[in-house]
């Protein structure tokens, strides 16, 4: 099983950006927690982020033929972008919506989501946890 994670922008400055919101775990903090996870199931686990909306969209059709499974923290993009949402059902491969923060407890713009209908399922709330509860969840289903 091969896993592709894809973090849209500004996951980058995580650790720094916002910490009161987004915890103090860096992205690759979370990329190795992930990894020594998948690492001891046997799976393989790419990792991207991108601030740039058309390096997300390429790397989600690139699951057509290479992941079997896509975790997603589509950051700013959840609530604007129907183009990566179309990368995700073009690659015809079960996702899960993953945020950090709880982002129906947050501005009304953030409780609109282009994801939350084609995916698998929403993680969101639960800090750097939201990445390894998706994985875990993958783990006991899809194993
Ligand atoms: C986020 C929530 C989004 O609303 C926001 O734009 C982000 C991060 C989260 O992980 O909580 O950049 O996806």
């Amino acid at each position: 099983m091969r896993i592709l994670v894809l973090h849209g922008p500004n996951l980058n400055l995580l650790g720094k950006r916002e910490p009161e919101t987004y915890g103090t775990a860096t992205l690759d903090q979370i990329n190795k927690n992930l990894s020594t996870l998948a690492g001891r199931h046997k799976l393989d686990i790419n990792c991207f982020q991108s601030n740039c909306e058309g390096e997300l969209i390429t790397k989600a059709g690139s699951a057509l033929t290479d992941y079997d499974f896509i975790i997603i923290n589509p950051a700013g993009f959840t609530h604007t972008s129907v183009a990566l949402r179309d990368a995700l059902l073009a690659s015809g491969k079960p996702c899960i919506e993953v945020h950090l923060s709880n982002i129906y407890k947050r501005e009304e713009f953030r409780h609109f989501s282009y994801f939350s209908d084609i995916a698998v399922g929403v993680i969101s709330g639960f800090g750097e946890h939201s990445y390894i509860f998706a994985l875990e969840y993958i783990i006991k289903n899809y194993l």
